[in-house]
């Protein structure tokens, strides 16, 4: 695979590419997506295949515009609309009840499909110059963490990809928000960047912050997000020094992520921090798991932001993270 700066001949290379049912890595404002033409199910099969994913769990379907979602939904509900009008190009994803020309091999047979308007230049661009939606999970393989950088997305996937297009860091670092348009209240499914409330105040009325029901969101398993090191979360920054010390001390290879300096670090300990403000927080972890595998780090302490704003999502990718492993 080849990295390609975002430049006019990149952007135009990525739709012949996509038209040739083949498959892109290109940059949004959240992480880094793996892109194929949506209607094409071969494509969207090789897509899966890349990445090692069940292929009962359903790919999101980026659109250049409103008119874009259109073709995709059996119509989109005032609310729908209302949240397409407040929130996109931009990190919301809406999970409507799809038509028929979406192919089974995007939704994993579902009668929903999920789509997003992205806030990228460069994903815009890719877009516009493809004419058509483009189905795209994260580009990483199954189960670890979403890319944020392009040199990502060749360690992740080597050369699944005809091209990466290097559009710089992604400027959120965690995935988008999914909310399900189909249940009443709407839920959402995956926290990011637009909260619940965020999304509450647009609709004039409540949206359960968390999907009630198992498997809402297939992909949403437990453990995911994860970095070869063991996670594990510790809320209190004194607290947090105490396990790493104990790590520390049993010969282990121990890192830590905080919002803010920690005191009294053991010696030979990582710090991936500080992360700073939850967006910070955010625009960082990734790239900290990363960097922790560099250095073959085997547990990494992290403390959470506060639930707050985008804090709420950060902790659900920890929390992830640490699960089952
Ligand atoms: O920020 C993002 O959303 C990134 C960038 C590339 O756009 N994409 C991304 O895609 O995170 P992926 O495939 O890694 O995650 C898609 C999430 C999964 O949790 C999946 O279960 C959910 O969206 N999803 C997709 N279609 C769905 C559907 N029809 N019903 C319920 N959940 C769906
Ligand atoms: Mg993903």
């Amino acid at each position: 695979m080849t990295v390609r700066a975002p430049d006019q001949a990149a952007i135009a290379a990525g739709a012949q590419a996509l038209a040739a049912g083949r498959l892109v890595g290109f940059p949004t404002e959240t992480v880094y997506g793996l892109g194929a033409d949506a209607l094409d199910p071969d494509a969207v099969a090789s897509v899966f295949r890349a990445k090692g994913r069940p292929t009962d769990h359903p790919l999101i379907c980026h659109v250049a515009d409103a008119a874009g979602a259109e073709a995709l939904v059996a119509g989109m509900t005032p609310a729908a609309r209302a949240l397409a009008d407040a929130f996109w190009p931009g990190p919301l994803t809406l999970v409507m009840h799809r038509a028929p020309a979406v192919p089974d091999a995007v939704t994993g047979g579902r009668d929903t499909v999920a789509v997003r308007v992205p806030a990228h230049p460069v994903a815009l661009a890719l877009l516009g110059a493809f004419g058509g939606p483009v189905a795209a999970p994260s580009a990483n393989r199954f189960g670890r963490p979403s890319p944020t950088r392009a040199r990502d997305v060749v360690e992740e996937l080597g050369d699944a990809a005809a091209i990466v297009i290097d559009g710089g860091p992604c400027a959120i670092g965690i995935e988008s928000t999914v909310v399900d348009m189909t249940t009443d209240p709407s839920q959402v499914l995956r926290p990011g960047r637009i909260s619940a409330a965020q999304l509450s105040q647009v609709l004039g009325r409540p949206v359960a912050a968390r999907a009630s029901g198992p498997a809402r969101a297939p992909g949403m398993l437990e453990s995911h997000y994860a970095p070869g090191a063991r996670v594990e979360v510790v809320d209190d920054p004194a607290r947090a020094v105490q396990r790493a010390m104990a790590f520390s001390t049993a010969g282990e290879h121990v890192a830590v992520l905080a919002p803010g300096p920690l005191s009294d670090v053991p010696p030979g300990c990582t710090e991936l921090g500080p992360a700073g403000s939850p967006d910070d927080y955010a625009a960082r972890l990734y790239a900290a798991f990363r960097r922790a595998d560099a250095e073959e780090v085997q547990v990494i302490i992290a403390v959470p932001p506060p639930a707050e704003g985008i804090g709420v999502a950060v902790r659900d990718r920890l929390a992830r993270a640490a699960a089952g492993r």
